[in-house]
């Protein structure tokens, strides 16, 4: 690969106990979906928040755009170029779609004397407007409040928000989870609309189709611990969920090495 835009080397991750995350290494080129997949409880959500400056790990490199970076906070990570949309979506229901695209980064009209500024509702409209058309998002309109909309509608509004800072890395844990079919397609399609506006994206997903369909390589964890990296398409389902089980130790394997049968399945 070349430079990969974000890179993780060696990290490592302990909750007291528990090794969350043991010497993890992760890729994520310009241009690509990388999807992350593991059973429960494998490190994935951990992982992702330690990119998105929510979790410090304990060792580790993480290296963007060459160069090694702290991840102290989410503005960190925002400053960098990193959004995340995290499972519970954290819209605020009773505002509309406008309201939350720029949540947070509202656009002001400065005015003169001291009436402070005002919001650009107008801009900000016209701009949620193309950015939606841009994405092939359809939600009923830009004003309607996000309470009336789909649970595909509202996964579509968080990750076009993730967009208005101009990310180059987007995060996405669990995007189709609670979504019915179309709106399952809906989404994969804007996943893929990310990664042709020249977008590094992870998804983490445990819909194996969803993950064939869409990534570019995938990346398995297990009990914390890199267990093979995919390239596709050319892995079969069997085998992922061979990586994720643990009926392979897939760890220092290439994509197209033949599983062994070694290890037992797995216990978790
Ligand atoms: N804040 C925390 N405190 C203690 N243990 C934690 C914490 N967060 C995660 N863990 C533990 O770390 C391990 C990895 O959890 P993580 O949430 O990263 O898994 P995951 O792969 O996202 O799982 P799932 O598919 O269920 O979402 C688990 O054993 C979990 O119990
Ligand atoms: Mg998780």
């Amino acid at each position: 690969m070349v430079q990969p835009l974000l890179a993780l080397r060696g990290v490592s991750k302990r909750y007291g106990a528990v090794h969350a995350l043991d010497g993890v290494d992760l890729d994520v080129a310009t241009g690509e979906v990388v999807a992350l997949i593991g059973d429960n409880g494998a490190g994935k959500s951990t992982l992702i928040k330690i990119i998105a400056g929510v979790v410090t790990p304990d060792t580790g490199v993480v290296e963007f755009q060459g160069r090694p970076v702290t991840i102290h906070s989410p503005h960190a990570a925002a400053s960098l170029g990193i959004a995340t949309v995290f499972q519970d979506l954290a819209l605020c229901e009773n505002l509309d779609v406008v309201a939350n695209l720029y949540l947070g980064h509202e656009r002001l009209i400065p005015t003169v004397g001291r009436l402070g500024a005002w919001l650009d509702e107008i801009g900000m409209e016209r701009r949620a407007l193309a950015l939606l058309r841009e994405l092939a998002v359809k939600i009923p309109s830009v004003r309607t409040p996000v309470a009336m909309l789909s649970g595909g509608q509202r996964q579509s509004v968080a990750i076009a928000r993730s967009l208005i800072g101009e990310p180059q890395v987007v995060l996405l844990d669990e995007p189709t989870a609670a979504l019915g079919v179309e709106q399952t397609a809906h989404v994969l399609e804007l996943i893929l609309r990310l990664r042709d506006r020249g977008l590094g994206v992870v998804v983490v997903s445990h819909n194996l189709s969803n993950v064939l369909a869409i990534a570019s390589r995938a990346v398995v964890l297990r009990l914390g611990r890199n267990n093979g990296t995919f390239v596709l398409p050319g892995a079969t389902q069997e085998q992922l969920v061979a990586a994720i089980t643990g009926a392979t130790d897939a760890r220092a394997a290439a994509a197209t090495a033949a599983p062994s049968s070694d290890e037992p399945a797995g216990d978790e």
